[in-house]
């Protein structure tokens, strides 16, 4: 039997990952209750007093530890870690460098990239880059803003595609966009748990989305996408897709739950196909979510997952 605990739930939030992260959250509420601890859900709004009245004043004071909800800008790009280190709460997941550097592609691809993780070869432009020297790369190619999640604004251009995206009413994307190499082949992804520096990949999932790529739709309505696991790779693609995952986890300083994401182009030989696309320090936590499906498949129930993240925080210096 563990202590029980106070938990704060912090969900919902304002980025473009809203939606998901109250589904997730919805969830983890549950099996917090579910496992006996006394539960407050706060829905996070972009207003730092409230956040820290909710966190400070319920009856009964502050929560010994939050459960960190949210998905995408302010929840998982180190503002919110910030937040709950300068009051003294323990949170679940990656503290700030992590998460700050994580939700940057382009850094985490140039952080990763030194510990030798094999990454798709890309470049970060502006718009006006884009209509005074054209593209950076030949089509085909991925174009995704360098800081949002879910597949939110990733569109993939194929030869012979429109190129007319960088029209200015079209131009969904703010000021930087990261264009990548489009990497042919499968979509991989691997779950972790770790703690203090150790990396534990769990599985290696491969998703094959019915239509298209693996976008929003594809990411959150249930029967849209088929998830194999065991990934049905040759072992030396599941067994180094598993290192790269640890390697980048480690790279960054991770701590609790993370996700990454792969692309295995098996037209070159051995592992030599697998390139590193994202690392997720905000997994999502929903009923379609891969995290606790590979973790269901390591006979890891929902909620000894949500009770391994308990014991397992970042802790505020
Ligand atoms: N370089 C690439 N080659 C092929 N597909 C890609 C590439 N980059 C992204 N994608 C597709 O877009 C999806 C979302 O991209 P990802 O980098 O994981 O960003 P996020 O999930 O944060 O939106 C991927 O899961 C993949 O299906
Ligand atoms: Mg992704």
């Amino acid at each position: 039997m563990t202590a029980k605990k106070h938990v704060a739930v912090l969900m919902g939030g304002w980025s473009a990952e809203r939606e998901v992260s109250l589904v997730s959250g919805a969830a983890v509420c549950k099996a917090i209750e579910e496992l006996g601890h006394r539960l407050t859900a706060i829905d996070v709004q972009r207003d730092t007093i409230g956040i820290l009245q909710a966190l400070t004043m319920q009856a009964g004071g502050k929560p010994d530890v939050v459960f960190n909800a949210l998905h995408g800008r302010g929840g998982e790009d180190g503002c919110i870690q910030g937040l709950l280190e300068f009051i003294g709460i323990p949170y679940t997941h990656s503290g700030v460098m992590a998460s700050a550097a994580a939700m940057d592609k382009p850094l985490t691809k140039r952080i990763v990239g030194t510990y030798g993780v094999r990454c798709a070869e890309g470049a970060v432009v502006t718009r006006d880059d884009i209509v005074k020297n054209g593209y950076p790369l030949p089509p085909p190619f991925v174009i995704k803003p360098t800081n949002e999640g879910s597949s939110v604004g990733v569109k993939v251009i194929q030869k012979g595609d429109n190129l007319d995206i960088v029209e200015e009413d079209s131009w969904i994307y703010g000021e930087c966009v990261l264009i990548e190499k489009y990497i042919p082949g499968h979509e991989l992804t691997v779950a972790l748990l770790g703690n203090k520096g150790q990396a534990r990949a769990l599985a290696v999932t491969e998703l094959r989305p019915h239509q298209g790529f693996y976008d929003y739709t594809a990411k959150y309505t249930d029967g849209k996408t088929d998830h194999l696991l065991p990934a049905p790779v040759p072992a030396d693609v599941y067994d180094a897709s598993l290192r790269m995952a640890e390697t980048a986890y480690t790279a960054l300083n991770c701590q609790g739950a993370a996700r990454i994401d792969i692309r295995w182009d098996d037209s070159l030989p051995g592992t030599k196909g697998l390139y590193f696309l994202e690392l997720n320090t905000q997994p999502g936590l929903t009923p379609l979510s891969l995290v606790p499906e590979q973790a269901a498949y390591l006979h890891m129930s929902f909620s000894e997952l949500i009770a391994w993240m308990l014991e397992h925080p970042t802790c505020p210096a």
